[in-house]
């Protein structure tokens, strides 16, 4: 202590000396530096820390910013930290050294947003002072040994928006207020419990939830809480993930358990629940249900259980049902696993002629089955070990046989190439190149699937990951997923290895930034597989042998030379990075010299112009696509085959090669890509650049990771729609049109309006496809083309097809098939039958809904919530009007959309509803696919301004 003191004072004594010249929070950044091992070689004491230190950020030299993740620091954190009084965001994350408790002092930090101390070593209590942190939005303390009570201070954070406690010692009740002290109930802001993995004890509070609080994901699995589900739970309408499993949780399930309508993942299985199984009727979002190992009382099999038409798992071994099961259960869409062992279900088990295609295992161990006959084509697993039917003497069907273990090996697969054989410590990526990749495990905490099998998931993943690393400039070659399994807590856990794009191994700046996007779950991959927490393992910046001192040492240097000019280092850096990109890419552009070619073929001398286009080489694109490999094709475009290609930065492109017979003349080559290279807008797909070479013709745009409109109706997307999605799906398409007709200069008729045109990115915002072969309307005055008939069967407008005269009216008319399409997901043309015409003679206008129950897509959502659904139909069918005149134009159409969206409730401008106000900014134009759940977290200078292109 007394060292201490006279540390202090020493300090204090410096800075009154040096006090114009030197900055405190140099200072105190100094000592913290002494107390701890392995910080960067760059910290040293020549430099000033805002002059370049890893990790370290500054404004007006002031420290704003401490990222340190995974770098193997060991040590404390000492008071000294409480007087970075600037200090925004600490991030000292997957540092497994740093020890001790944590200082009270740390209340100092006013203005702290973001403190990240995932899988470290810190224990002791947390202190009260926490809630002096008043700014604080994210808390993150999970994986450290960390005891004592949850301090009811917490309460007072009123901004807080993500807390997690989880895996820690932490013990006694979950604090809520009480006039004098504060308590949870009040983070009415918050959407993130996550209190697993601890001890926690006494019931759960009635008070913590009411209707003002705004969760979405309660996790307080793992514990030892006790008393019953207090039934205020259904008054957080907000909730999508509910885990409570792993308690001692007693009593009924409260019965208004099904108010909770946006629930997708419920866990309420190994408690002591008892009473009837739960009335969960209406809970339409729900795809994973584990209510397994309780007490309840005897029931029938549910009814619920042929009508949850989301479910993917349902998991109710011991829960003592009785009675047949409906063949119904296994006609649900995505259904993967059913788990009903140790139940007395009886009589004949019937999978349905039109089982799920997903289903993979249905495993009734130990129940009263009779009857089955497996059918020859399936491939379910279907396990009836311990039923009378496998008693029989002399049954040798493999269906008695006793559940196999559904883990998984899958491992990313190398991307078209062989993987090479590495010098120790070295791993092969997927592109096939020795390196030292970044790794640790993927945990996520409630993924909506059971199948672990399943490649799509993975990949998926993968490319959102990608996709995530390449639009924020993180230096990530590729990454692999590997060995999924589900853990003791049901946790999803994957391996994940992140490889390194510019050298062979990582420098201490390229962990610290991948690590914080992890930490501060900057990355946030859709739904499906809930949300998630990394631990990273040990990464090694210098290497056993001789040749990392020299990567070290580049590092200093390159450090100190950035060093000098950095003062808000991400901003400077991404610009440095964007302009040499700009060059780059005008070097290329004069290189292969596509023009030539032009003037050649056409004799015109005009060069197109472009707008941060990029003309690719017919071996450039060959190499990013392995030489168009069959793996590599991904559809049929307009006008030939279209490719999957990673450009060497990671980023994915759709590239449209036209067939040999289908190229166009170079001028109109040409015209098109200088169309196509002005259109920009977030709502539709954008031109990442051209190939005109060694006589082809490909157009190379931005991969979209989820596919086209058509797949997620048709359920192979494995993402729900529901209202509000496509609401926002249309609302979104809706207005790239309006773009295209109204601001494209010149204005640009789409032609080939359909649902498969329609792409989900990886925040499921809709964007226009295809407008490749649009016709410009050239002339401003002229207010038709006449051209040859094309579109597709179904949203072909009849005006168009009668007169061949295209307006834009022909795109609403295209656009009011797509609604109607997606409130039925039905084809247009189905069966002979039209959808217009069916959704006409269905209506019926004095009824609710117009009494379209039976032709609605049954998986929209429950039929009270459709708000809105009635004016919705009118514009689709106004869209679909005989003639053009009478049809509205894409401007109206969004006004119209938007309108009904606000009746909804919903907000049409800020695309995803934050209540947080500080997370406004960073919602505009963005909707998180599978939540309202924005937590991109920081407003400067950091990835928050890369994050959001829109
Ligand atoms: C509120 O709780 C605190 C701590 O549990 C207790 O000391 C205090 O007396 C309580 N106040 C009221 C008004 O019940
Ligand atoms: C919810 O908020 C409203 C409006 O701010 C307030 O009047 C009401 O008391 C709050 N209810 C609870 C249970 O906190
Ligand atoms: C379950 O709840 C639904 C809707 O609330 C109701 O219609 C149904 O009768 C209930 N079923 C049982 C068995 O109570
Ligand atoms: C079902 O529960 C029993 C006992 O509670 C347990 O031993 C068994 O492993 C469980 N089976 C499955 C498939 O979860
Ligand atoms: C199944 O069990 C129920 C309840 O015990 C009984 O009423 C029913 O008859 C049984 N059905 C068959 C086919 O055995």
């Amino acid at each position: 202590m007394g060292a201490r003191i006279r540390q202090f004072l020493l300090i204090l004594f410096i800075n009154f000396l040096f006090s114009t010249a030197q900055n405190d929070d140099a200072t105190y950044l100094r000592a913290l530096r002494d107390d701890w091992r392995n910080t960067p070689p760059n910290w040293d004491d020549n430099t000033d820390p805002c002059s370049g230190w890893d990790g370290i950020r500054c404004r007006d030299q002031r420290i704003f910013s401490i990222t340190l993740a995974n770098l193997g620091l060991t040590g404390t954190l000492p008071g000294d930290i409480g007087e970075l009084t600037e200090l925004e965001i600490l991030d000292l994350s997957y540092n497994k050294g740093l020890t001790g408790s944590l200082t009270p002092r740390i209340g100092n930090l006013k203005k702290l947003r973001n403190l990240l101390l995932v899988d470290c070593g810190f224990s002791g209590q947390l202190p009260d002072a926490l809630g002096e942190m008043e700014s604080l939005v994210f808390m993150s303390l999970n994986l450290n040994s960390f005891t004592g009570q949850i301090p009811p201070s917490i309460g007072n954070i009123q901004n807080l928006y993500w807390l997690d406690l989880a895996d820690n010692q932490l013990t006694g009740s979950i604090p809520v207020s009480n006039g004098t002290t504060p308590g949870l109930d009040m983070l009415i802001n918050a959407k993130h419990f996550h209190f697993g993995g601890n001890m926690l004890s006494g019931p759960v509070p009635e008070q913590i939830f009411h209707s003002n609080m705004t969760l979405i994901h309660l996790l307080f699995e793992n514990n030892r809480l006790t008393g019953s589900i207090p039934d205020t739970l259904g008054l957080v309408r907000s909730l999508e993930v509910v885990r409570l499993d792993r308690n001692f949780l007693t009593g009924d399930v409260p019965s208004n358990i099904n108010d909770l309508t946006r629930v997708m993942e419920m866990y309420l299985s190994n408690n002591r629940l008892t009473g009837p199984v739960p009335n969960l009727t209406g809970l339409d979002a729900l795809n994973y249900l584990d209510l397994s190992n309780n007490a309840f009382g005897q029931s029938d099999v549910p009814s619920w259980f042929s009508t949850l038409q989301s479910l993917t798992t349902l998991k109710m071994n011991v829960t003592n049902l009785v009675g047949q099961l409906p063949a119904a259960l296994f006609s649900i869409s995505q259904l993967q696993s059913v788990d009903l062992s140790n139940n007395r279900i009886n009589g004949t088990l019937n999978l349905g002629s039109r089982h799920s295609t997903q289903l993979q295992q249905v495993n009734l161990q130990n129940n009263e089955i009779t009857e089955f006959t497996p059918s020859r084509q399936t491939t379910v697993e279907v396990i009836l070990a311990g039923n009378p039917i496998c008693m029989e003497s002399g049954t040798r069907d493999g269906f008695c046989a006793p559940p196999t273990n559904p883990g998984s090996t899958y491992s990313t697969p190398p991307n078209n190439c062989s993987p090479v054989s590495c010098s120790s410590g070295q791993v092969s990526s997927p592109n096939c190149r020795c390196s030292y990749p970044y790794t640790g495990n993927l945990n996520f905490r409630a993924p909506s699937f059971s199948s672990l099998g399943t490649s799509s998931i993975y990949e998926g993943l993968r490319i959102e990951m990608m996709n995530f690393f390449s639009m924020n400039q993180l230096p990530v070659e590729s990454v692999s997923l590997r060995n999924p399994s589900r853990n003791v807590d049901d946790y999803l856990v994957i391996n994940l290895q992140i490889f390194p794009s510019v050298e062979e191994r990582y420098n201490r700046t390229g962990i610290i930034d991948i690590g914080f996007s992890l930490s501060n779950q900057t990355f946030k991959p859709t739904s499906i597989y809930g949300t998630y927490y990394f631990t990273g393992a040990f990464y090694d910046f210098t290497g056993a042998s001789g040749e990392g001192g020299k990567s070290s040492n580049t590092g200093v240097i390159v450090g100190a030379v950035v060093g000098g000019c950095v003062v808000v280092a991400l901003l400077v850096v991404a610009g440095l990075y964007a302009t040499s990109k700009k060059e780059k890419t005008e070097r290329t552009t004069h290189e292969s010299s596509p023009f030539a070619l032009w003037d050649e073929n056409n004799g015109s001398g005009a060069v197109p112009q472009l707008k941060g286009t990029k003309a690719f080489s017919f071996e450039e694109l060959s190499k990013y696509t392995n030489n168009f490999s069959e793996s590599n094709n991904v559809g049929n475009g307009g006008y030939g085959m279209v490719y999957k290609g990673s450009l060497p930065n990671g980023q994915l492109v759709a590239i449209k090669r036209a067939t040999r017979g289908s190229t166009q003349g170079g001028l109109e080559f040409k015209t098109e890509i200088e169309l196509l290279s002005r259109v920009h807008h977030k709502n539709l797909v954008s031109l990442v650049g051209f190939c005109f070479d060694q006589g082809e013709q490909m157009l190379v745009y931005e991969y979209i990771v989820n596919g086209t409109v058509k797949d997620s109706l048709s359920g192979r997307s494995g993402f729900r729609l529901d209202w509000t999605r496509r609401l926002r799906i249309a609302l979104g398409a809706a207005k790239g049109l309006q773009y295209l007709h109204d601001l494209a200069d010149p204005p640009i008729i789409h032609r080939d309006v359909k649902t498969n045109n329609i792409l989900l990115d990886e925040r499921l915002v809709a964007k226009v496809a295809d407008f490749g072969l649009s016709k410009s309307l050239g002339d401003a005055n002229r207010t038709h083309v006449t051209t040859q008939v094309k579109g597709t069967m179904g949203y072909m407008d009849p005006e168009y097809y009668m007169t061949q005269q295209l307006t834009e009216k022909s795109d609403v008319y295209s656009f009011g098939v797509v609604l109607l399409e997606l409130i039925t997901a039905k084809n247009p043309i189905e069966k002979g039958k039209y959808i217009v015409r069916e959704v006409r003679q269905a209506m019926d206008k004095s009824k609710e809904l117009y009494n379209l129950q039976d032709v609605l897509d049954p998986t929209i959502g429950l039929t009270t919530q459709l708000k809105g659904l009635e004016r919705f139909v009118d514009v689709a069918l106004r869209c679909v009007q005989e003639t053009g005149d009478a049809r509205p134009t894409m401007s109206d159409v969004v006004k119209e959309i938007e309108s009904i969206m606000e009746l909804a409730g919903l907000n049409p401008n800020a695309e995803s509803a934050s209540n947080s106000a500080a997370y406004d900014y960073v919602s505009k134009g963005s909707e998180h696919p599978y939540t309202n759940d924005n937590l991109f977290a920081y407003s400067g200078d950091h990835f928050s301004t890369k994050l959001d292109p829109m």
